[in-house]
C-alpha cells in the first residue's frame, strides 16, 4: 500500500523533488504550520546529516538577495547538498556535546547569534527503550542549554545528575539563540517529555508537540516546537542562579544604582513605567555579569 501517509509515499516524494531523506517532510510541515524560519534568517542545524533540513532551512530563507545562513553540524562529515542548498549553507563536523557555545555562536552572521535553532540529533538506537529516551533527553537538554544557556535549565524529574553540562570550559551565559527566536528539538517519546516542554513553556511565548506526517509509525519522535524566546526570563533565572555571595554583593550594588535609575525613569516614564524599566536593567545588569 502507498498513499500520502505511509513510508513508501514520503520516499519516493524525496526521490522526486530532491531532498537527500524523507526527513524533509517533517520540517516541511512544521514550516507550513509555524513558519519558523523568516526570509533572511539565520538557521542552526544540529544533527544535520544527510542534509535534508539544510534543503529545506535555505529554501525557506527566500532568494539569495534576502541574505540568512544555515550553519549545519554533525557528528558525520556532510557537505551541504547541491540541490536547494546554495552559498548561504556551511556545515561543521563535530560532536554538540563537547562543542563550547562561544563557537557555536561565531558561526552565527556577525557573531551575534542564530534566529532559529533546530535539532534533529537522535542518538545511535539500541532498541532499549528507556536507554534511548533518556539519551534522547540529553541531546534534547544540550540543544536547549546551546539555544537559551544553562542559567535556565532546572531539574527534570530525578535525572538531573545526568543532564550534560556541556563542555567544562563553558561560560554559564546565555545561549546562541537571539529574543524572539524559535527552537525546535526531537525527542523521543518518554514520561520526560511532558516536564521537558513545561521547561520550555517558561522560556517561549508558545510551545507544542508535534509528530509529523512523515514520521514512521515504528518511531517514537516526535518534536517540541518553541517559538518566541523570552530573554527576559533567562536574566531573571540568571540572576537566581548567581552564588549567594555574588547575589549580595550585586544586590548591594544594584540598590544604590537602583535607586538613582528609579529617580531618573519615574522622571521621564512616570511611577509604573519607571518601576518597570528600573526591574528590567537592574535584571539585565545582573545577568550579563
Ligand atoms: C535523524 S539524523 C538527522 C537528519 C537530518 N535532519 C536531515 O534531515 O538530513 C540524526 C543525526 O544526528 C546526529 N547526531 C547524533 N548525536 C550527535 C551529536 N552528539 N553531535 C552531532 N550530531 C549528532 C547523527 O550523526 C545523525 O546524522
Amino acid at each position: 500500500m502507498s498513499g500520502a501517509g505511509t513510508a513508501d509515499f514520503f520516499y519516493r516524494e524525496a526521490q522526486r523533488l530532491g531532498y537527500v531523506a524523507r526527513s524533509a517532510f517533517k520540517l516541511l510541515q512544521m514550516q507550513k504550520q509555524h513558519k519558523l524560519i523568516k526570509p533572511g534568517a539565520s538557521v542552526l542545524d544540529l544533527g544535520c546529516a544527510p542534509g535534508a533540513w539544510l534543503q529545506v532551512a535555505c529554501q525557506s530563507l527566500g532568494p539569495l538577495k534576502h541574505g540568512g545562513s544555515v550553519v549545519g553540524i554533525d557528528l558525520k562529515k556532510v557537505k551541504a547538498p547541491s540541490l536547494h542548498c546554495d552559498a548561504r549553507v556551511q556545515t561543521v563536523c563535530a560532536d554538540v556535546m563537547n562543542l563550547v557555545k562561544d563557537r557555536v555562536r561565531a558561526l552565527s552572521p556577525q557573531g551575534k547569534g542564530f534566529s532559529v535553532v533546530l535539532s534533529d540529533m537522535c542518538p545511535a538506537v539500541s532498541g532499549i527503550t528507556t536507554k534511548d529516551a533518556a539519551l534522547s533527553i540529553e541531546l534534547g537538554m544540550r540543544a536547549l542549554s546551546l539555544a537559551v544557556g544553562q542559567a535556565v535549565l532546572p531539574t527534570l524529574g530525578d535525572c538531573h545528575e545526568e543532564l550534560p553540562e556541556g563542555p567544562a570550559s563553558e561560560a554559564n551565559d546565555g545561549g546562541v539563540l537571539l529574543p524572539g527566536g524559535n527552537l525546535v528539538i526531537k525527542l523521543l517519546e518518554s514520561e520526560d517529555v511532558q516536564g521537558f516542554s513545561q521547561i520550555c513553556k517558561l522560556q517561549f511565548k508558545k510551545a507544542s508537540l508535534l509528530r509529523p506526517k512523515a514520521t514512521r509509525s515504528s518511531s517514537r519522535e516526535i518534536y517540541l516546537i518553541c517559538q518566541g524566546y523570552f530573554y527576559e526570563v533567562h536574566c531573571v533565572l540568571a540572576i537566581l542562579g548567581l552564588s549567594s555571595t555574588r547575589r549580595i554583593w550585586y544586590g548591594l550594588c544594584s540598590m544604590v544604582t537602583s535607586m538613582h535609575v528609579l529617580c531618573a525613569c519615574r522622571h521621564v516614564y512616570g511611577f509604573v513605567g519607571g518601576w518597570v524599566r528600573m526591574v528590567w536593567w537592574w535584571s539585565l545588569f545582573l545577568a550579563v555579569q
